[in-house]
């Protein structure tokens, strides 16, 4: 007869505790085993037990074989000792290899003291295993899934070719975990504001701009296609003409753009969006969402409200829209001290209406010239003309443009930078926003410098969220000689800026915020145009769409915003990045249970792939093979 104690082990430390029970029957999920593996303690003692799980290690001490056996929940020291077993079940115990699936029937025993493992929760036990099954035997493995080092020693590619390997490690099982929490903790605390979850279609239209979109052809009409969304956008605020007030979606969104440890061509996004609001009410919300989550998966109290800092200030401070604020080596203006200067590359700048910057990278003094020039190679490949640069070292300055400057230079220098030995002082003078943005990302890579050295030392603990708010509603593209939208074409103007929208477009702020924390932008959104009529001119006059094409992508909206759309605005916040960031892990490949690789491949199932003459055919679709390389 089999043992059955301790069903309520699932409801301790499983993802369904929070699932309101409507039902007063809970159901059994123990199936066969009386406990998880994280379960016993010592208070077990003399118990008998069934538990079932992978062979996560396997040791033999003097004739003794000890097995870590593992399941979702964490791991348990089974011994199989041959005085107590028979030999055939003792031999196929030895011959087992990591992470094969079994069963094991025996008794819990308290570990003798000096062999407790104080990093396993049921490290006070062992199982003194009685008879075995061997559900599943496991071939030879492609790499080891007990050893703690396995995402630095294995190729990214052969663990994602092996995922389902490379998920049962317990730190990619607690990331799967904590995602699926946040989820449901996400879902609980919008119900409670009063919002509708509403599925909106994957099959939508093309509408070019933003990324590249996933096309899918339409068998019923050659040369028709849908398009994967690059974000609900559209449904959502139909969604509000329609009356919802109040939706939000866990959204799957498609975007073919180049790929990065922070993007992914498909991805989740938490899609909001409300009728009746302000920027405030959005605010609010998330910073309301964010506490709600950070509680639940971190156990901590965030502190609300978050800081709101304008694009403008995030740009002439941090050199970046999304500022990572958890360290200083702010950027420093000194235009007006080089008004005039002697040294050419800055006086010249200034004259012709540029700026010129620096910022202090404390300690970095003793970077080589070797470093020195990959940063100057690293800032020209965002445009800038060069990289000047002050070395603070035994009591000197030491830089080639030193001997140009003049007194009041330098004691400016020394005082808005707080100069000291072994300082290094780097400056970009150029136009404002590129010297912002050159600046901004060497302060980012001089701090991945100092990160190594162990000279800046950032506390994992620590979230700097902030609300990054007025951003330009349009930039100008020089090449294609017209305006684009900062955003998105349907975020609103800011209402006192609305009469410089014809006369001085670049003047005109963007009702738009990003929330910002450790320097990832987590998520954006506006405040939207909801009069076909201002919406039309955004997309005719300054975005220079013509009418026909309007009408043929967009007419479907401004047509649903002439029968009372009321007014509305949104935010998405990108779902996977949130989990990295609750992970403590930089990439998002991390809490995603499938992910793509930078070339957006699927390594464990080989997509995309190729497909047969006839499914083409159905498509009428050609295909011009690529030309051989000569
Ligand atoms: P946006 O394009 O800023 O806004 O996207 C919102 C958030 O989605 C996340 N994100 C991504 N995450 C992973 N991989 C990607 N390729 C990727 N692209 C974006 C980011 C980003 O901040 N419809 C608007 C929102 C709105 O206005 O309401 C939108 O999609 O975290
Ligand atoms: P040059 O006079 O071009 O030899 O430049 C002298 C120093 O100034 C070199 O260290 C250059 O890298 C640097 N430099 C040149 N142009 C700029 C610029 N626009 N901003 C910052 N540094 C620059």
């Amino acid at each position: 007869m089999r043992l059955r104690w301790g069903f309520g082990c699932l409801r301790s430390t499983s993802p369904f505790e929070n699932a309101r029970q409507i039902d007063t029957v809970e159901p059994d999920f123990s199936m066969k085993r009386t406990h998880h593996c994280n379960e016993l303690r010592a208070s077990d003692a003399g118990r008998a037990v069934i538990l079932t799980g992978w062979v996560h290690s396997r040791r033999d001490l003097g004739g003794v074989l000890f097995i870590d056996l593992r399941d979702r929940e964490g791991r348990t020291q089974t011994v199989f000792d041959p005085s107590d077993l028979p030999t055939a079940l003792f031999d196929v115990a030895s011959k087992l290899h990591a992470e094969s699936v079994i069963e094991i029937e025996g008794k819990v025993r308290v570990r003798p003291e000096g062999t407790r493992n104080a990093k396993i929760l049921s490290g006070e036990v062992e199982v003194q295993v009685q008879s075995m099954t061997v559900l599943n035997p496991s071939a030879i493995l492609p790499f080891q899934v007990d050893d703690p080092e396995v995402a630095n020693k294995v190729n990214e590619e052969l663990r994602l070719q092996y995922r389902y390997l490379d998920l049962r490690r317990p730190e990619m099982m607690r990331n799967l975990r904590l995602r699926s929490k946040v989820a449901i903790a996400t879902r609980s605390y919008m119900d409670d504001q009063g919002f509708l979850e509403i599925e909106t279609p994957t099959l939508f239209k093309s509408t070019p701009e933003g990324a590249r979109e996933f096309l899918v052809p339409n068998r019923r009409e050659p040369g028709t296609f849908y398009a994967l969304p690059q974000s609900p956008q559209q449904f959502k605020q139909i969604l509000m003409v329609s009356g919802v007030e109040r939706y939000f979606q866990l959204a799957r969104c498609y975007r073919d753009e180049d790929l990065r440890a922070d993007r992914q061509p498909e991805f989740t996004q938490v899609d909001i969006e409300m009728s009746f609001i302000e920027r405030e009410d959005i605010y609010a919300l998330i910073e309301g969402l964010l506490k709600r989550v950070w509680k639940t998966a971190l156990n901590m109290d965030i502190p609300t409200p978050f800081k709101r800092i304008s694009f403008e200030e995030a740009l002439n401070r941090w050199g970046i829209d999304k500022p990572d604020t958890r360290f200083g080596m702010e950027l420093v203006d000194f235009t007006e001290d080089f008004r005039g200067s002697k040294f050419g590359v800055f006086g010249n700048c200034v004259a012709g209406g540029g700026v010129v910057k620096a910022m202090n990278a404390k300690g970095l003094a003793g970077a080589t010239q070797g470093q020195i020039e990959t940063m100057t190679e690293y800032a020209k490949s965002f445009g800038a003309k060069g990289l000047a640069f002050i070395k603070v070292e035994n009591g000197e300055w030491k830089s080639p443009i030193v001997k140009f400057f003049n007194e009041a230079e330098k004691a400016a220098l020394t005082e808005k930078l707080g100069i000291e030995q072994g300082d290094l002082i780097l400056f970009a003078a150029d136009q404002w926003l590129n010297a912002c943005e050159i600046l901004g990302k060497i302060r980012l890579y001089c701090a991945e410098v100092l990160k190594t050295q162990g000279k800046l030392v950032v506390d994992p603990t620590r979230f700097d969220f902030l609300w990054v708010i007025e951003f330009p509603l349009l930039g100008f593209d020089r090449e294609m000689n017209r305006w684009y939208s900062s955003h998105h074409p349907f975020t609103a103007p800011v209402a006192e800026d609305i009469p410089f929208l014809k006369t001085d477009p670049k003047k005109v702020r963007g009702q738009h915020y990003d929330i910002v924390v450790n320097g990832v932008e987590l998520g954006g959104g506006s405040i939207r145009i909801h009069q076909a009529d201002v919406q039309k001119t955004i997309f005719e006059e300054l975005l220079q769409i013509p009418p026909e094409e309007t009408q043929s992508r967009f007419g479907y909206m401004l047509e649903a915003f002439k029968y009372g759309a009321p007014p509305h605005g949104g935010i998405a916040l990108g779902f996977d990045r949130l989990c990295a960031i609750l992970c403590g892990t930089t990439s998002i490949r991390d809490v995603i249970a499938f992910p793509k690789t930078a070339k957006g491949t699927c390594m464990m199932t080989s997509s995309p792939s190729a497909v047969t003459s006839r499914q083409l055919r159905d498509l009428h679709i050609e295909v011009k093979a690529a030309k051989k390389e000569v």
